[in-house]
């Protein structure tokens, strides 16, 4: 009998290895084989569960868990509803669950490594929108537009096809623009403090390192703003030029290859940074646990809290529940504007006015472009000024999106045939389902998946379509690669 395991799927191999021990006259050489053969399907069945536990998949196919420890032993639904502990257990490691009993534990000196993971809730009062806030959130707003599904902005799929929203989106978003708030420099304090082990942050405004948090603190887990490379040949591209096309609203170019110029932010379809994953044991080895802003909604960054040890306290400092925080023995909720919360907890420590110092200092920052920047943002604010906008935050996010959504309106050309091809070839079809689960990407949450709900017969292109014509000229050129493709 002969085994060639390389052209064998697994089951063919697995079936082939039950016949052989299944002979009694099962020769000694057959027997090597049959070895190779278990090899071969451990070593696949291992790859692939490495690749699922590494890789960046939607909250909707993370396999529950209630139990904490390292990414990767354990996978947890992100915004997983659970109730919260009850309230007769007692803590094991803070006086109370409460924010005395943090405030205590933190002045006592028992947290010294300390984690922080933060999303985009930290930067709106900032003037920067969140992406799943109901009315004001990006996804919401972008929603109306004509792209296919709103995280399309960031798949990496749709911007090889149509790269003009994702470069409006960043004509708002570049950095520099915005003053960092309250929270960020509440991270800033922890450092200063020499009590940040590391922040792990979703955000690609950069506003953590306008703060003053250093680099090497920093784990930027969507990439960021920082750097600029080639989709096509990866060679990176000058900040100056970067900053000169996204100013004028320009798609830029590759020098070398001519293919499209991306900021190196994670897009849908696209693997986390190295660095995520070199340090995504360290919640392992913090004493405490600081969770801002994020809805827990995109993994691996989501299982994050759940790789800290049982006894290690969280605290949750966000407009609502999320995660699964609030379910451990040592959970901290401080439910509302995350910086209340960092004010809050900031004079618990008996440092609110070291916070208000290093919160002025940034009051420069962002002034640069003082024009663009929402009016009545913090980043207008005078040094001293009492904390908060002059407008409410609700008028300043309104303003903002109001603003944003307008651009995108003017700027957005996606033809009928455009949205339709878009919507036919780059929507996973139902086939692709099982295999895109276990992919080496980062998903978007929202995407309709052909398992979530069976039927994904609404963004299937149809036959007409797909006989329609070319698309319109586009201000973006396509690559040699592009053109061979289409
Ligand atoms: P989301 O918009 O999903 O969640 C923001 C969270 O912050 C929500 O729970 C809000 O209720 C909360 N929030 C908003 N404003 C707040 C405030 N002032 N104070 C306290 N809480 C507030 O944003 P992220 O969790 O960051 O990925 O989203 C994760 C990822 O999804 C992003 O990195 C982005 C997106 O798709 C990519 O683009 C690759």
């Amino acid at each position: 009998m002969t085994l060639a395991c390389s052209q064998q799927t697994h089951s063919d191999a697995l079936e082939q290895f039950r016949h052989i021990f299944q002979e009694r006259s099962t020769s000694p050489t057959t027997i090597r084989h049959a070895i190779n053969v278990l090899r071969y399907i451990i070593t696949v069945i291992g790859r692939k569960h490495k690749s699922r536990r590494d890789q960046a998949v939607p909250i909707s196919k993370a396999k529950p868990s209630r139990q904490r420890g390292p990414i990767g032993q354990f996978f947890k639904m992100g915004n997983e509803e659970s109730s919260p502990i009850d309230e007769s257990v007692p803590p094991q490691t803070l006086s109370s669950r409460t924010l005395e009993g943090l405030a205590e534990y933190i002045k006592s000196g028992k947290a010294s490594k300390i984690v922080v993971m933060t999303g985009a809730g930290i930067s709106t009062s900032a003037g920067i929108p969140d992406f799943r806030s109901p009315e004001t959130g990006l996804y919401a707003n972008l929603a109306r537009l004509n792209l296919p599904y709103a995280e399309a902005v960031f798949d990496i799929s749709f911007f090889k096809q149509n790269p003009e929203p994702f470069y409006t989106l960043a004509h708002e978003l570049y950095p520099g623009k915005y003053r960092p708030t309250i929270t960020h420099s509440f991270i800033r304090l922890l450092h200063d403090k020499g009590l940040l082990l590391k922040l792990f942050t979703q955000n690609i405004d950069c506003l953590e390192r306008e703060a003053g948090v250093p680099d090497d603190k920093i784990v930027e887990a969507h990439g960021s703003f920082a750097r600029q490379s080639c989709i096509e040949c990866k060679h990176p591209y000058p900040e100056d030029d970067i900053k000169r096309h996204i100013a004028a609203k320009e798609i830029p170019r590759c020098h070398e290859c001519q293919g499209l110029v991306k900021p190196e932010i994670v897009f849908f379809g696209e693997q986390l940074p190295q660095a995520f994953f070199e340090s995504r044991m360290l919640p392992a080895q913090s004493d405490l646990c600081v969770v801002m802003g994020t809805s827990l909604t995109v993994q691996p960054f989501a299982s994050l809290p759940d790789a800290t040890r049982g006894r290690t306290p969280r605290v949750l400092i966000n407009k609502e529940r999320v995660g699964g925080l609030g379910n451990g023995t040592d959970d901290v909720l401080l439910l509302g504007d995350c910086d209340d919360g960092v004010k809050k907890l900031a004079e618990a420590c008996g440092w609110l006015e070291e916070l208000k110092k290093l919160w002025a200092e940034t009051a420069g920052v962002g002034k640069d472009e003082a024009e663009s920047a929402p009016s009545g943002a913090p980043g207008g604010a005078p040094d001293g000024a009492p904390v908060g906008p002059a407008k409410s935050k609700d008028e300043v996010l309104e303003d903002e999106i109001e603003k944003l959504t307008k651009e995108v309106d003017e700027t957005l050309t996606l033809s009928k045939w455009h949205e339709e091809k878009v919507r036919g070839e780059i929507m996973p079809k139902p086939a692709d389902g099982a295999d895109a689960a276990a992919s080496d990407v980062l998903r978007p949450h929202s995407q309709p998946h052909a398992d979530e709900k069976g039927n994904l017969g609404h963004v299937f292109v149809s036959e007409a379509s797909k006989e329609a014509p070319p698309p319109p000229s586009s201000s973006a050129e396509q690559t040699p690669k592009e053109k061979d493709e289409s």
